[in-house]
This record gives C-alpha cells, sequence and structure tokens, in this order.
C-alpha cells in the first residue's frame, strides 16, 4: 500500500529512464522488442508454447541488467523522496531495480520484477521468489516448491492485469503534479493514468520528460524534450521546493 499525500507528485517512470545505466528500451531503434515478437516472449500463451524461448529472453535480459548502475535521475528521485517521503510516490514500468538501488523505497512496479519468479500455475499460492540467475537450459529453470510447475519470471505479461492499479488509482485522486519520464505511452491501462488526469482534474500539471514527444503527448500540459539525466533533476529540484 502505497498512499501519496493530498497534493504530492505522482512521478511515472518508462524504460527511458534506464536507458542511460545501459538497459535496452522496448521501441526505439535496437529496442527489445525489435528482434522479437511480443506475443511469444511476452504473454501466458507463449510461455506454455515455448517455455525455454520466453526464459531464454528474460535469462538475457538478467544478465544484461545485472552490472548496470543506477543514473543520474533515478539518484534524483531517490534523493527527491529522501526530503519529501510520502508526498512523492514512483510507479515504474520498468522491471529492473535502479530505481531500489537508488535508494527509492515509495516504488511499485506496475509490470512486475525482473529479478523474481513465480509458478507458472496461475492457481498456486505460492509467493514469488527472488532470483537473480540466467538459465543456459530449460532443465535448469527450477519447478515451484510447492507444486511442481515450472517457475517463470514475475513479470506482467500482455493479456495480465498490472499490479499496483489501486494505489495508483488513489494516488492520481491526490496528486497535485504528474510527471511521466521515458515512457512512449503505448502500453494501457499505465499509458491511460495521464488521460484520467486530463479529464477528472485538467488543473494538475503534466509533466512529460524524454528524448522525444510520446505518442501521448498532446495529452500532457507540459512536454520537456531531453535525456533523462538531464532534464529530471532540474525539475525535480524544482518541484521539491
Ligand atoms: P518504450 O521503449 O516503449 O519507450 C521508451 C521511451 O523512452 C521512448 O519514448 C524514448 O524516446 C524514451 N527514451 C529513450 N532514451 C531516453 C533517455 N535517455 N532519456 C529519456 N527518455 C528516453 O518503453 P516503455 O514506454 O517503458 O512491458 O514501455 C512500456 C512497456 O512496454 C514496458 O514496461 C514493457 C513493454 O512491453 C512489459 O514488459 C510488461
Amino acid at each position: 500500500m502505497m498512499r501519496l499525500e493530498q497534493g504530492g507528485v505522482f512521478v511515472l517512470t518508462g524504460a527511458g529512464i534506464s536507458a542511460e545505466s545501459g538497459i535496452p528500451t522496448f521501441r526505439d531503434a535496437n529496442g527489445l522488442w525489435e528482434n522479437h515478437a511480443i506475443e511469444d516472449v511476452a504473454s501466458p500463451e507463449g510461455f506454455e508454447r515455448d517455455p525455454w524461448l520466453v526464459w531464454r529472453f528474460y535469462s538475457e535480459r538478467r544478465a544484461g541488467a545485472l552490472p548496470c548502475l543506477p543514473n543520474a535521475a533515478h539518484r534524483s528521485l531517490a534523493a527527491s523522496e529522501a526530503v519529501m517521503g510520502d508526498r512523492l510516490a514512483v510507479f515504474t514500468q520498468n522491471v529492473d531495480h535502479l530505481h531500489e538501488a537508488a535508494g527509492s523505497t515509495r516504488l511499485a512496479h506496475v509490470h512486475g520484477e525482473l529479478w523474481r519468479n513465480r509458478c507458472s500455475d496461475r492457481r498456486c499460492p505460492t509467493p514469488s521468489v527472488m532470483d537473480k540467475r540466467s538459465y543456459a537450459s530449460l532443465a535448469e529453470v527450477p519447478r515451484c516448491a510447492a507444486c511442481g510447475a515450472l517457475m517463470r519470471p514475475d513479470i506482467v505479461w500482455f493479456g495480465e492485469e498490472p499490479r499496483a492499479l489501486d494505489d495508483a488509482a488513489a494516488a492520481l485522486e491526490r496528486c497535485g503534479t504528474f510527471v511521466a519520464v521515458g515512457t512512449s505511452g503505448l502500453v494501457w491501462p499505465v499509458a491511460g493514468f495521464v488521460t484520467h488526469l486530463r479529464r477528472t482534474r485538467p488543473e494538475v500539471a503534466t509533466i512529460y520528460v524524454g528524448l522525444m514527444p510520446p505518442s501521448n503527448a498532446k495529452v500532457f500540459s507540459d512536454v520537456r524534450l531531453g535525456r533523462a539525466t538531464e532534464v529530471l533533476p532540474p525539475l525535480l529540484r524544482q518541484l521539491t521546493g
């Protein structure tokens, strides 16, 4: 449960905030999806069809992300939290742990976490477990300690419900400023956060920070183009007061 204080800052982050740490985005040139059919590696049906293809993809993601370090944009969010406490909440679509590594704690991973596994049988109540390993074959992939089903990455795939949506909805009701960083605005329902705000609370400032205008740029009241590491820290200093 993450409660944002009335008038606080709601921050939504996407792949663009981790790009300068060396983690590829999804939809830019050389992005993650360029060489993969999304439905093959990021859907429950894809996992059922070919669990090894999926595990190979996420094993590569894990190995690639392991040495990456938080950048100035992640650090500026953690520094703002230290000052603002529950007047700041970060909802990230990223499955990496760079926000935590920078020191953020008021954080929700709406699309799951790269370093966790969960049981692939959705009826099994066994909680997810931490796992940083990459696998070289399906035979190495662990099975659920409770029911024996194959474990899967704890990622929210297409067709699955994002996490913490109730907290996000409550925070959208309370926020005084909304900031989105490095997200193309194409994946729903998260892309709808800013649309919802514009419709229900048009007085709230909605600021986009990123390299290029996102697909939903016209919904934002302010679009600030540039690298997250250059544009976000001064913006947060301004908002922190
Ligand atoms: P995308 O790859 O769709 O968009 C990344 C955005 O970051 C683009 O708009 C870039 O212009 C911008 N960008 C790139 N480098 C940047 C930098 N240095 N500074 C600022 N902005 C930069 O990534 P997301 O919108 O996060 O879901 O993707 C949303 C979801 O789609 C992901 O969470 C993932 C994917 O399917 C799952 O895996 C469940």
